[in-house]
């Protein structure tokens, strides 16, 4: 096991012919050897039978088609790159990944592959001895509840101890997200009122417009609640209630992150509601009858004394009318008799943006100009997104090669957000809604008081 400071001297590249190689990471890498962060042997594994020039102009198309292609660093990333074909079940082709590292020591296993190899690879790496002063990178699922997480992370430990993995969940990477904690830790008035004291609700909606865009066959047994509540939505509920680190660095983030998870409250059948959008079981990969849901409204708490007994309220769904992620404190209204208002002013917020944009913003109240004592609610929008900010697949390979965890879901925050979802995973109604609406009419049951805040 390399030593934490330890930076890689390769990266293997597992599932370089797929599709999130296509759609992240290949833009990712161009983007790291631009910023001169990679400068390394990339060995790409794949199952198909391929030339590295057939792999390179794969990964020039992908960055075209994201629109960053920049010749010069194209180039050099062109120069790093080498395949080797694999057969993942089949422990004697790894070893042509061995001597394609020629003498690099130290790779980074990066496995963008289906969860159902994660045991397989690892497996087969460790017997062409590829483990030994390796770090592994896995993308999620992580397990399908908190026994398989559990028995994922026992296993994955006979080859790769636990400082040596690092499990992606972009979500934490994103900038808009890592700025939910800069904006507590750099803002102690409003860090002092996040609280049960003056926090009424919070709620999280992730939107999309779109549905399950080719993928159905993997969506179809997973389903919203374990496709992105399980991880983003609640690593999200944590970065906006977890205590902030008293120590400097990585440590504190991570284990925080852990901590709170651990007292968020299980799910009860009463705290969701499950919704599916017309015309998905039309989709390629569905299976008949399915009750798969493509759209969930969820009730959580978190059981700590800073939080006890205020309700979190996530939302996400596909083919919804906007693609859109946001979260929002509502702190509590107070009614003071000299306000002639007709009812107590709107109550405060604080809203961020997560996607596709990046924007903090704060709700307060304002008098209207003239006699009475009667105001108006304005937005104070503070940031709005940098085109130039760094991406997450970006800033997440860059770390692994760094052996930095900063940025990476542990084993305690996947197992305790696995707790949390299991018994209502899959279970209760399925309520049908049309495509381009905010989900079932049945989720009202679900829902701040005074209805969600919908973005658009
Ligand atoms: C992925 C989910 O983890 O996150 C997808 O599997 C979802 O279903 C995606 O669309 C959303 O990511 P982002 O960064 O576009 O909000």
């Amino acid at each position: 096991m390399p030593s934490p400071r330890t930076r890689s001297d390769a990266l293997v590249f597992f599932g370089s012919t797929g599709d999130l190689a296509f759609k992240q990471v290949f833009p990712a890498l161009q983007a790291l050897v631009r910023r001169g962060r990679l400068d390394l042997p990339i060995v790409a594994v794949g199952r198909k039978d391929l030339e590295v020039d057939d792999l390179r102009a794969r990964a020039k198309e992908s960055i075209e088609k994201s629109g960053t292609f920049d010749a010069p660093a194209f180039a050099r990333l062109a120069a790093l790159i080498r395949y080797v074909k694999v057969d993942y079940d089949d422990a004697s082709t790894f070893v042509q990944i061995r001597e394609a590292l020629g003498s690099a020591k130290h790779p980074l296993h990066y496995v963008a592959l289906p969860p159902e190899v994660f045991e397989q690879v690892a497996t087969n790496l460790a017997k062409a001895g590829l483990n030994e002063g390796a770090r592994l990178s896995l993308e999620k699922p992580f397990g399908n509840d908190q026994a398989s997480a559990r028995a994922l992370s026992e296993s994955l430990h006979r080859y790769f101890p636990e400082e040596a993995i690092f499990r992606i969940d972009h979500y934490i990477a994103k900038e808009s997200v890592e700025n939910l904690i800069y904006f507590r830790a750099a803002n102690p008035l409003i860090e002092a009122s996040l609280q049960r004291e003056y926090v009424e609700t919070v709620e999280i909606t992730m939107a999309e417009a779109f549905g399950v865009k080719g993928r159905a066959r993997f969506y179809d047994a997973v389903g919203a609640v374990r496709d992105v509540v399980q991880n983003h939505l609640l690593e999200v509920v944590a970065c906006l209630t977890m205590e902030l680190p008293s120590e400097k660095g990585y440590v504190g983030l991570r284990a925080e992150r852990g901590r709170l998870l651990a007292k968020v409250r299980v799910l009860s059948a009463g705290d969701v509601v499950r919704g599916q959008a017309r015309g998905y079981q039309n989709d390629d990969g569905v299976a008949n009858g399915s009750t798969t849901e493509t759209f969930a409204a969820l009730r959580v708490f978190v059981d700590s004394p800073r939080w006890q007994g205020v309700p979190f309220f996530i939302r996400t769904g596909k083919s919804l009318p906007v693609t859109a992620t946001e979260a929002r404190i509502r702190w509590k209204r107070r009614d003071r008799p000299v306000l002639q208002d007709e009812s107590a002013p709107e109550p405060n917020y604080v809203r961020f943006r997560l996607g596709p944009d990046d924007v903090i913003a704060i709700g307060a109240n304002v008098k209207r100009d003239g006699e009475r004592m009667v105001g108006e609610r304005k937005e104070l929008v503070l940031r709005r997104s940098v085109p130039e900010e760094t991406k997450p697949y970006e800033r997440l390979i860059g770390d692994a090669l760094d052996g930095d965890p900063t940025m990476f879901a542990d084993r305690v925050a996947v197992e305790e957000s696995w707790r949390v979802v299991d018994p209502v995973v899959g279970k209760g109604q399925v309520f049908t809604y049309e495509p381009g609406s905010w989900g079932p009419v049945e989720a009202s049951r679900i829902q701040p008081e005074g209805g969600w805040a919908n973005p658009t």
